[in-house]
C-alpha cells in the first residue's frame, strides 16, 4: 500500500489540464469497436479504468494503433477470456449492455468493489430485451455471464437516475429489433446518447420536466474522430482546492462543461467561491478558481446527478466553510466505488470534522479547515483525491493511505500538485 503526504495549508497557482474525461473516454472506445471503419481518438483518460475498457474491445476484436481504432461487426468476436474490468463500475457496466447485443458469451469481471456494487440495475432491463444474463448473487453480482443476441427494444423508466443503466440499455439497443426508449424522471449524462447521435445513430433526445426520454432506433454507427476534453470530475479537485487555500489561483484549461457534469461549480458559487467558466470550444471551457470565503448551503433532487461523483471534495469545501452544508438525496453515493457516505464520513471524520451520515446523504458542519493526522482511502480514487485537498487546505500533516487507488483516474495528481504548489 503506498502512502500520499500533504503539507497544508498550500496555496495551489497556475494552470494545467487534467486527464481527458472518463465517461467520454468509455464511450469513445466502445463506439469505435462498434462503428465499421477507422476511428480516431485523442486525449483518452490514461487512469486504469479507461484502460481496461480499451483491453476489453480489444479482447472483442478491436484493433488499436496509435490514435486509431478500427472496429465493426465484421471484426467484432467472442473474447476468448473472461473480461476483468478492474475498478471500473461504468466500463462493467456499459459493457455488459454492448456484449447484451451480439449472440456470444461474455464473462465481465472487475475488483472485490466491482465485484460487490449492484448490476441488477443492468440485467433485469437486459434480460427484458432477450438476453441471457446471470451473475452471484442471484443474478445480480460480477462475475456476470452475457449470452446476448436476438434482442427486442424495450420501454423503460430506469428505478434511480443512472446514466450507466441509461447507457448500456441504449448499447444493447443498438442491437435490437425495434425501438428502445429510456425514460429518466431526473436527467443525468447525456454522453451516450450526445456521442451516438454525432457517430450517425437514430437517436432523439426529449426534455420531460426535469427528466429525458431518449428513443434510438436501431442503428450502425459511424467511425468517430474525437479529441476527449478534460475531465470536469478531477478539475474539481483543483477548483475546490482553489476555492478554500488562502493565495490560490488555478485555471483547468479544456474542460467538458457541456450539461449535467458541472454542477459542482453552481454549488461553489453559491458557498460564495470565485468560480468562473470562460468558453474554449463546443462544450469545452476553461475553469478559474481562486480562494474567498465560503459558507453552507443545501444541495439536493435534481441537481445531484450532476454532480454526484465531485461530493467527495465539495464535503471538504464544505467543512471549510462557515455554517452547516447538506447532502440529500443522494442515495447513490452509498452504491459507488466505496459507500461514500461512510467513507465521507469516517475520513473527515478523523481530521476533526463534525459530519453526520444520513441514509441519503451527509450533514457537515463547517467552521475551519481540517487538522492534519492520518486518513485511508478505503481504495476508491475521489476520496483519496478529496482528502489531499483536504492536506492542502488543513493545518498539519497528513498521511494518505492507500494512494494508489488514484490509478484508477487520475495518475499525475501528485506531478499535478508538486508543480501547482511548488
Ligand atoms: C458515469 C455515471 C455515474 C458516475 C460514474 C460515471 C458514466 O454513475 O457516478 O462515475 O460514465 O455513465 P451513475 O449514473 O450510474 O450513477
Amino acid at each position: 500500500m503506498t502512502t500520499f503526504s500533504v503539507v497544508g495549508p498550500a496555496a495551489l497557482r497556475g494552470r494545467l489540464r487534467v486527464p481527458g474525461d472518463k465517461s467520454i473516454s468509455h464511450r469513445a472506445l466502445m463506439l469505435a469497436a462498434l462503428a465499421e471503419g477507422t476511428s480516431r481518438i485523442s486525449g483518452l483518460s490514461a487512469g486504469d479504468d479507461v484502460t481496461r475498457t480499451a483491453q476489453a474491445v480489444a479482447a472483442m476484436g478491436a484493433v488499436f494503433d496509435g490514435d486509431r481504432v478500427s472496429g465493426g461487426f465484421s471484426r467484432l468476436h467472442e473474447p476468448g477470456d473472461v473480461v476483468d474490468l478492474g475498478n471500473s463500475g461504468t466500463g462493467i457496466r456499459l459493457l455488459t449492455g454492448l456484449s447484451a447485443a451480439f449472440p456470444w458469451l461474455t464473462v465481465l469481471t472487475g475488483d472485490a468493489s466491482v465485484r460487490s456494487r449492484p448490476m441488477e440495475r443492468i440485467t433485469a432491463p437486459l434480460r427484458r430485451m432477450g438476453a441471457q444474463v446471470d451473475g452471484r448473487g442471484g443474478g445480480g453480482l460480477p462475475p456476470l455471464i452475457v449470452r446476448g443476441g436476438g434482442l427486442q427494444g424495450i420501454d423503460y423508466g430506469p428505478p434511480m437516475a443512472s446514466a450507466q443503466v441509461k447507457s448500456a440499455i441504449l448499447l444493447a439497443g443498438l442491437g435490437a429489433t425495434g425501438e428502445t426508449v429510456v425514460r429518466e424522471q431526473v436527467a443525468t449524462r447525456g454522453h451516450t446518447e450526445e456521442m451516438l447521435r454525432a457517430a450517425g445513430a437514430d437517436v432523439s433526445v426529449h426534455k420531460v420536466g426535469e427528466g429525458r426520454v431518449v428513443r434510438l432506433k436501431p442503428s450502425r454507427i459511424r467511425p468517430i474522430d474525437i479529441d476527449v476534453p478534460g475531465d470536469p470530475s478531477q478539475a474539481a479537485f483543483w477548483v475546490t482546492a482553489a476555492c478554500i487555500t488562502p493565495g490560490s489561483d488555478v485555471v483547468v484549461e479544456r474542460v467538458y462543461v457541456g450539461a449535467g457534469r458541472i454542477g459542482f461549480v453552481d454549488v461553489l458559487q453559491r458557498m460564495g467561491a470565485d468560480v468562473t467558466v470562460e468558453a474554449a470550444g463546443d462544450n469545452v471551457g476553461d475553469i478559474r478558481a481562486r480562494y474567498s470565503r465560503l459558507s453552507g448551503t443545501v444541495v439536493q433532487g435534481g441537481e445531484v446527478p450532476g454532480l454526484q461523483d465531485e461530493i467527495p471534495v465539495l464535503a471538504v469545501a464544505a467543512a471549510v466553510a462557515e455554517g452547516t452544508t447538506t447532502f440529500r438525496d443522494a442515495a447513490e453515493l452509498r452504491l459507488k466505488e466505496t459507500d461514500r457516505v461512510a467513507t465521507i464520513t469516517s475520513e473527515l471524520g478523523a481530521l476533526g470534522v463534525r459530519v453526520e451520515a444520513m441514509t441519503d446523504g451527509l450533514v457537515i458542519h463547517g467552521g475551519g479547515p481540517p487538522s492534519g493526522g492520518q486518513a485511508r482511502s478505503h481504495g476508491d480514487h475521489r476520496i483519496a483525491m478529496a482528502l489531499a485537498v483536504a492536506g492542502l487546505a488543513g493545518t498539519g500533516w497528513l498521511e494518505i493511505d492507500g494512494w494508489e487507488a488514484v490509478g484508477t483516474s487520475y495518475p499525475g495528481f501528485a506531478d499535478d500538485l508538486a508543480r501547482l504548489a511548488g
